[in-house]
């Protein structure tokens, strides 16, 4: 088995990628490198080489995700699978990384990573800190924030649906060593899990909750991808700024319970749900999953309750 250690990217084909460019930069994000008119890769303020690929097609759909690898071992490891790719280099941006492709259950393509040089971080506001009554480390320093475009910092992650959630969760689980966090189970009857969170594996060390979502439905699809903002007041005003700027709010903002992460929801031009979120929670291998069996009211904390066809 191989380890995964993050969701770095997501894949999308749309029809339209000016359209989706401008706003995936209202979003937060700007391109990695010149577009060359049938890809768009756009980056954020993170490490990662890209986070979001856009390919032009006939009609929009997603196409699936990239996820990072411990060691060049777990590369090969994967590559020696039935019906992987081999090993090839990303040479779509000039990292030096290398790629193994690979379609899960549904046909999803998941693509893992390893190597390359870390993209520049891009310098954002700088963390003033936030008073709260418990602790304030803010001293002396106004806050002082705008609504604009602010950058995302990476992928947090995504939520597929799937028509054998077994089968796609061991696939995930023999591959990339994911593991539950949490458990969906069907309404009113918490033995039977329809869902589970899973996130990597890194023992001891602090991961996020999830790195993905995985929801057994008749039909497969995504349901969303999320990006982690650099904290309440990027969230606060990005939601404005999408706002003025005329885009499709879906739910937000609000506090989850599955995950804790404080939510933002839009709609891209294409209809897909696009999340900006930030405050997640971070466990480790003492996390003792849970089974979640409540109603969809129930997995909003605070704030915005999501809207019916949010859990279709
Ligand atoms: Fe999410």
């Amino acid at each position: 088995m191989s380890r995964a250690t993050e969701a770095i990217y997501v894949r999308y084909q749309v029809t339209d990628l000016t359209r989706m460019e401008i706003f995936l930069r209202d979003f937060g994000m700007h391109p990695a490198v010149p577009s060359d008119g049938r890809r768009l890769l756009m980056r954020g303020s993170g490490d990662a080489p890209y986070l979001y690929e856009a390919v032009l097609g006939d009609k929009p759909c997603f196409l699936g995700a990239g996820i990072r690898v411990a060691s060049r071992e777990d590369l090969e490891r994967l590559a020696a699978l039935p019906e992987s790719g081999p090993i090839e280099p990303v040479s779509e941006v000039p990292t030096g990384c290398e790629r193994v492709r690979m379609r899960m259950p549904d046909g999803f393509e998941i693509d893992a990573l390893f190597g390359g040089v870390a993209a520049h971080v891009v310098t954002t506001v700088p963390d003033l800190g936030f008073n709260s009554a418990h602790e304030k480390p803010r001293k002396n320093r106004a806050v002082r924030v705008t609504r604009e475009a602010l950058p995302v910092r990476r992928l947090g992650h995504f939520v597929l649906h799937v028509t054998d959630h077994d089968a796609s969760v061991a696939w995930l689980r023999d591959r990339f060593g994911l593991v539950p966090s949490d458990y969906l189970g069907a309404p009113g009857d918490e033995g039977r899990v329809i869902g589970s969170f899973l996130r990597v594996d890194a023992g001891k060390e602090w991961v996020d909750h999830h790195c993905m979502l995985v929801l057994g439905t008749p039909e497969a699809e995504v349901h969303h991808c999320s990006f982690e903002m650099d904290g309440l007041d990027a969230v606060m005003c990005a939601h404005d700024f999408l706002l003025k700027r005329g885009y499709t709010l879906d739910c937000g903002v609000g506090r989850h319970l599955l995950g804790s992460q404080i939510f933002d929801y839009w709609r891209d031009p294409f209809g897909f749900r696009i999340e900006h979120y930030t405050d997640g929670d971070i466990v480790n291998d003492e996390h003792q999953p849970t089974v979640f069996a409540g109603t969809a009211d129930e997995t909003t904390q605070w704030g915005a309750k999501p809207p019916k066809d949010f859990f279709e």
